[in-house]
């Protein structure tokens, strides 16, 4: 220990004298009471003294600390009163400008995934939240008690009533509701009981679904990876890898190259190098069947991505939870 607590007291006191505004005190109040302030480096000190020392040398920093914490609030209160305060309102002073928001960064990826789909002629649609059980599972194909139902955990409502636990109810929907030709994508909020890095229990999708004449798995291939080009760029690698779902056939999930550690493993990725943004495929024929649709004539493709997959890897967060923890600092930077 350099200084004597008497001497770091007598040096904060004269600075403080020579202090001429609340900004000088503040900065006084962190060298001295901050966290790696003078006063408190010494209390931290203080056991690196002999044994029977320690008790005074305590209680004397502790006294000198609530002084001086007493001489700065002091000395602030004095300074950032305004002198002017009762000569009444200064009219010439310019105005104080109001705060402007900001769009939240899922809402302007979703509006940038939805103008490369409409720059290649898709249309927008939407479904409700709330989901009966025949939309949300069994129209896709996903009959009551098969197992398939428990690839997403799914919040109820009541009996066979869901929170939607994803956007492809509003495939059936849009096919009951038109025929062929179909080019759409359906943005919105889904749920589902699932919490981590890359899990929220509220996540934002964008369905698509194109259905016409001749539609094949390379017009699927095609339209993804020009889509992935475009919302990253021409470098990023894409991988689609084969899988299942219900009401598709076949069926693929697309992966994009970690951006986070560019593919050489993190925990993002779960040590994979890739991040799985969609689940995609060939319309299931049951799907058209229960719309109505000529399976004979119509074929189709469908797929459904995460937004905020999307925008992780966009923007490099790494912890899906940011979006939704309303931290300004966070959400002013988009
Ligand atoms: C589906 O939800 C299918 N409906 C997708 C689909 C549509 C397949 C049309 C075929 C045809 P999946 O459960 O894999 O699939 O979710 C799709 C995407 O949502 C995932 O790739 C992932 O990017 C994102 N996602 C899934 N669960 C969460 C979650 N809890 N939090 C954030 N994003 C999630
Ligand atoms: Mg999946």
């Amino acid at each position: 220990m350099n200084s004597s607590i008497e001497e770091i007291r007598q040096k904060a006191l004269s600075e403080l004298e020579a202090a001429e505004d609340a900004d000088s005190v503040e900065s006084l109040s962190v060298a001295y009471l901050g966290r790696k302030g003078r006063v408190t480096g010494f209390l931290r000190n203080i056991s690196s003294l002999p044994v029977e020392q320690r008790p005074a040398a305590g209680k004397r920093a502790n006294e000198v600390k609530k002084e001086l914490e007493e001489a700065f609030a002091n000395a602030l209160a004095i300074l950032s009163a305004s002198p002017q305060e009762d000569q009444g309102i200064d009219v010439s002073l310019p105005g104080r400008p109001a705060p402007l928001g900001n769009l939240h960064p899922i809402t302007l990826i979703t509006r940038d995934i939805a103008r490369i789909f409409e720059s290649m002629g898709f249309g927008i649609a939407e479904g409700p939240e709330v989901e009966s059980d025949y939309y949300n599972f069994e129209s896709l194909n996903i009959p009551q008690n098969h197992p398939a139902r428990d690839m997403q955990d799914t919040f109820y409502v009541r009996d066979r009533v869901v929170l939607r636990t994803h956007t492809s109810p509003i495939q059936v929907r849009y096919m009951e509701a038109h025929n062929p030709p179909v080019r759409i994508i359906a943005p919105g909020k889904v749920y589902r009981c699932d919490s981590d890095l890359t899990h929220t229990p509220m996540f934002h999708q964008v369905e698509g679904l194109l259905v016409d004449e001749k539609v094949c798995f390379g017009d699927l291939k095609g339209i993804l990876t020009a889509f992935v080009h475009q919302i990253f760029d021409d470098e990023i690698r894409v991988r689609f890898r084969p899988s299942f779902f219900p009401f598709t056939e076949p069926s693929a999930e697309v992966d994009i190259q970690c951006v986070i550690c560019r593919g050489s493993g993190c925990k993002v990725c779960s040590d994979t190098g890739w991040l799985e943004v969609l689940g995609c495929g060939m319309v299931h024929p049951a799907v058209f069947e229960n719309v109505g649709y000529d399976i004979t004539r119509y074929s189709g493709f469908a797929f459904g991505m995460g937004v905020e997959r999307i925008a992780m890897l966009k923007y490099g967060i790494n912890d899906i939870r940011m979006f939704f923890e309303n931290d300004i600092r966070f959400l002013r930077q988009f």
